[in-house]
């Protein structure tokens, strides 16, 4: 395992133990992960970075393992770099060998039959490296994506709430380290339900041994939130949250600029907004000042 980076056990084996969740933030270049570890650094908090199917393709794999070590290192914070929903068992695959800690892959889209085998087979595979595994069970939807395809299935804009049983079965048998549920929440700009379904929540957490994830983050009431955490969820996902603040700062420039703006002073001015939405989320999610939850048993 490639040093200072750290697997989702490490990551959310004490949060479980102690009650809170920790963020998982959506990287697509060098300056969003050194925003996100300052603040992640500054507030002593565990943070995750994640790599989408999105933004894979800005780096490449084995360029996000480089620049995310770097980082972590001159944090001197340890950092689970997580690969998000990906589809594609080559990618995973691709992934582990490039040396991520942790890996989703997400056949929630198909049945609940191919969604067992297919993770089930890459738990196997990632427990040869040490990495570990989140899978789905549910759907939570894409609403801005109902045209997309990707290479296994569509990708679709409508949610499927987990089923309780469903998600106590899908952790048994295919021995996932992580467990990704739907309970009201959508991906992007879409809020999802007005309420999350808590009564949902508490039962998957009754039946499901392994954490919680909870995606589509952006958007929901901090008070919710905080709900959830207390019923069980240990993964919180933001990614639009962290696009939104990149086009605000960039049509701002534009604007003040009259149609042109510097970079690199745009860039500097984004870092800050991306480490203001983390810094929220750290404090939404309980995790500051647990840091040490982490480092005083590596
Ligand atoms: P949002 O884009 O709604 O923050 O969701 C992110 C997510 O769940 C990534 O897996």
């Amino acid at each position: 395992m490639n040093e200072p980076l750290v697997t989702l056990r490490e990551v959310l084996g004490p949060a479980d133990a102690q009650g809170y969740a920790v963020g998982a933030f959506t990287m697509c270049n060098a300056e969003t992960a050194d925003a996100i570890m300052a603040a992640a650094a500054e507030d002593n908090s565990p943070v995750i970075v994640m790599l989408g199917p999105k933004e894979e393709p800005v780096f490449g794999l084995p360029n996000t393992v480089q620049i995310v070590s770097t980082l972590a290192r001159n944090y001197h914070i340890p950092v689970c770099l997580h690969l998000d929903h990906s589809r594609d068992p080559a990618q995973v695959q691709a992934a582990l060998a490039a040396g991520f800690p942790s890996v989703m892959i997400d056949y929630s889209a198909r049945p609940d039959e191919e969604n067992i085998q297919v993770t089930r087979s890459i738990v196997e595979l990632a427990r040869k490296t040490g990495a570990t595994v989140e899978a789905e069970i549910g759907y939570v939807g894409f609403p801005e994506a109902t045209t997309e395809a990707d290479n296994n299935g569509s990708i679709r804009s409508e949610s499927h709430l987990t089923d309780p049983a469903a998600a106590e079965h899908f952790a048994h048998v295919t021995g996932v380290d992580a467990l990704a549920i739907s309970i009201g929440t959508a991906h992007g700009r879409s809020p999802g339900l007005p309420m999350l379904d808590f009564d949902r929540l508490a039962e998957i957490h009754r039946r499901v041994a392994v954490p919680l994830v909870l995606h589509g983050a952006t958007g929901r009431d901090p008070d919710q939130v905080r709900q959830v955490v207390q019923l069980g969820i240990r993964k919180v996902n933001v990614a639009t949250d962290l696009a939104r603040a990149f086009a605000d700062t960039m049509a701002e420039a534009l604007e003040a600029g009259e149609g042109f703006f510097w970079h690199a002073e745009a860039l500097v001015r984004v870092k800050q907004r991306w480490a203001a939405v983390v810094h929220r989320w750290i404090e939404t999610l309980g995790s500051n000042d647990r840091l040490v939850d982490i480092t005083s048993r590596l």
